[in-house]
């Protein structure tokens, strides 16, 4: 059997969820891929709130639903540093078709910061092979459970930080 990295951890509620978000984007770097599957009130852009706050941003997160890609500053005290400069955070439920999803242009968002999309599942073949992918199931009313899986060695490693922090 081949044995696919993979970490799973339970939530209890949305702060625990802004936690784990915020332990992911401390260690977030430039060309970062993450992709957050789930429901309709999983809790994606809950997790993507923690994710922001722990990396820096000035902006405080809203539903991209309407826009499709939000894009988050943070404060730029540390030049050079591998901490990306912007924080692309794409909602593809509303896209409409695959060229519309074509148009958003993906390479030159990770050549300047990190992405994450929630609803990867409706842009099939324009996510980069290499990400972390998140399953959110709703297994209560406040509990979460979330299954992290790797494509490539710099996801392995962030899911070694998720083991830890779990
Ligand atoms: N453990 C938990 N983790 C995250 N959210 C939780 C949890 N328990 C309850 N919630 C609630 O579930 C809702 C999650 O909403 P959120 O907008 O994050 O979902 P979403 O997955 O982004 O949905 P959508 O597909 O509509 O964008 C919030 O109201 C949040 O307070
Ligand atoms: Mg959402």
């Amino acid at each position: 059997m081949l044995n696919v990295p993979a970490v799973k951890v339970v939530s209890h509620d949305p702060e625990q969820t802004r936690q784990l978000g915020a332990q992911l984007g401390k260690a977030l770097q430039t060309g970062d891929v993450f992709c957050l599957q789930g429901e309709l009130g999983a809790g994606k852009t809950t997790l993507v709130q923690g994710i922001a706050q722990g990396w820096g941003s000035l902006d405080s997160v809203s539903s991209p639903t309407f826009i499709l890609v939000n894009v988050y500053r943070r404060a730029d005290e540390k030049k050079g540093a591998a901490t990306p400069p912007l924080l692309f955070h794409m909602d593809a439920y509303r896209l409409d078709s695959a060229s519309e999803a074509e148009e958003l242009d993906l390479d030159s968002m990770l050549a300047e910061g990190a992405l994450i999309v929630e609803w990867p599942e409706r842009m099939p073949g324009l996510i980069p092979a290499e990400n972390l992918w998140l399953t959110i199931e709703h297994t209560g009313e406040t509990e979460r459970e979330m299954k992290f899986t790797a494509s490539g060695k710099r996801y392995e490693e962030l899911l070694g930080l998720i083991r830890e922090g779990a």
